[in-house]
């Protein structure tokens, strides 16, 4: 359960028709925690940039409701949309302006005062202050993507939308890019960010959120999703089915399949494996012969494929 409290973003049956009949949100629910990392993973076409753009006021919403902090973003909107800032998926580039100037710009939109020496703590947090006065046409592409987040800074926003941060980014960036955003978290930023790389979601976030074709198919904590992922099957196929499972089984964790002629055994592959020694043994002992033995093991790449397969 969520403690509402918690939660500094809050969508509630959310859906999108595009013109056209396009159904690309579907009564969409998820409630994002204050301070997390929370990443929205999905294929290309899921609805991830529509979710984004109707919280940030760029797209219309069919039905449903959003607030961010409290505020609900058709009754409140300017307020709501203060506490956001959004690094889009296309990276807008004014070629002639300086660094410091596009940020300050950036500020100003927001009907906030000047502030420099905000907008000066805002450059050296992101490793920009010595390109300062630099015009944007001139730095490398990587350097781009800081002064995108850097604007997107400027208002001193409580939520950074991050849409695809790495599309498209050499290796070396995307781990500089992952580091930079958890030092935004550790400053107390709450971040959303879409991608459609599973590696991506595994290395950054505290919880993932799988979109599929405008439906949110999962939501769970990173590290319980990864205990998941590390956890095999050993499935042994009996010669005789059971009635039931003798309680020495039971007790070693082994489970009897509805059909009685196969027993299933979950541990963890991470842990060693002398467990299944001692399930041997007891087999033996009950007098229980068995013919094949499987193991399966779920990768997040699986789970996330079979969460997405087309029907
Ligand atoms: N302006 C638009 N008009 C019509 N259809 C759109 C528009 N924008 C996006 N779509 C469609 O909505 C679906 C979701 O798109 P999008 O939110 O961009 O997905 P994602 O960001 O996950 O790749 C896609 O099928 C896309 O083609
Ligand atoms: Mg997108």
């Amino acid at each position: 359960m969520i403690d509402d409290s918690l939660s500094i973003l809050s969508v509630s049956r959310l859906s999108k028709r595009y013109a056209g009949g396009h159904c690309a949100l579907d009564a969409v629910d998820l409630d994002v925690r204050k301070g997390e990392i929370f990443a929205l993973l999905g294929p290309n076409g899921a609805g991830k940039t529509t979710l984004i753009n109707i919280v940030c006021g760029i797209v219309t919403a069919t039905e449903g409701q959003v607030s961010v902090a409290g505020f609900d973003i058709s009754r409140d909107f300017r307020k709501a949309r203060s506490m956001i800032g959004l690094v889009p998926q296309e990276l807008f580039i004014e070629g002639f302006e300086t660094v410091s100037a596009t940020v300050a710009f950036s500020r100003g939109l927001f009907g906030l005062a000047p502030n420099p020496s905000r907008v000066e703590q805002i450059l050296r947090d992101l490793s920009l202050w010595d390109k300062r006065n630099s015009p944007m046409m001139a730095l490398s592409g990587g350097m781009k993507r800081r002064v995108m987040i850097a604007k997107a800074l400027a208002h001193e926003p409580r939520i950074l939308f991050l849409d695809e941060p790495t599309a498209g980014v050499d290796v070396d960036l995307r781990r500089d890019m992952w580091a930079l955003v958890r030092g935004l978290r550790d400053n107390g930023v709450t971040i959303i960010l879409t991608t459609h790389y599973i590696e991506e979601a595994e290395e950054m976030a505290d919880r993932i959120g799988i979109i599929n074709r405008g439906c949110i198919v999962l939501v769970e904590d990173k590290d319980r999703l990864m205990k998941r992922m590390g956890k095999r099957q050993l499935t042994i196929q009996l010669h005789r089915p059971l009635a039931s499972l003798p309680a020495a089984l039971s007790e070693r964790g082994l489970t009897l399949t509805e059909s009685g002629d196969a027993l299933v055994y979950t541990f963890d592959s991470q842990r060693d494996r002398s467990g299944i020694a001692d399930i041997f043994r007891s087999l033996a002992d009950n007098g229980i012969d068995f013919g094949d033995l499987t193991t399966t093991e779920s990768s997040l790449e699986e789970i996330f494929v079979s969460l997405v397969r087309a029907p």
